[in-house]
């Protein structure tokens, strides 16, 4: 379990689950716009990472012009405690 700040409270991610970093954020409270709900290509859950790590880009995300900095909460999960703000 790993612990994510987002607006100055804290969330508990399971890295180790099937469901996605921003489908477990939601489900404990965050509002997060997620247009095309979790399929990679609205870029509405996008966040910049303050602080921590998180897995390695899959192909959704390689595809994608992120800026640097920048992931989809869809898209990944924290492999280190860390801090996020949302973009949207
Ligand atoms: S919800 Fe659309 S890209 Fe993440």
């Amino acid at each position: 379990m790993k612990t994510i700040i987002l607006k100055g409270k804290n969330y508990k991610i399971d890295e180790k689950g099937e469901s996605p970093m921003m489908q477990q954020l939601v489900a404990q409270g965050a509002e997060i716009v997620a247009a095309c709900n979790g399929a990679g290509i609205c870029q509405t859950c996008a966040f910049k990472v303050v602080k921590g790590k998180f897995t390695d880009k899959g192909d959704t995300e390689k595809m994608l012009d992120l800026p640097e900095g920048q992931r989809l909460s869809c898209q990944c999960k924290p492999t280190t405690d860390g801090e996020i703000e949302l973009i949207y």
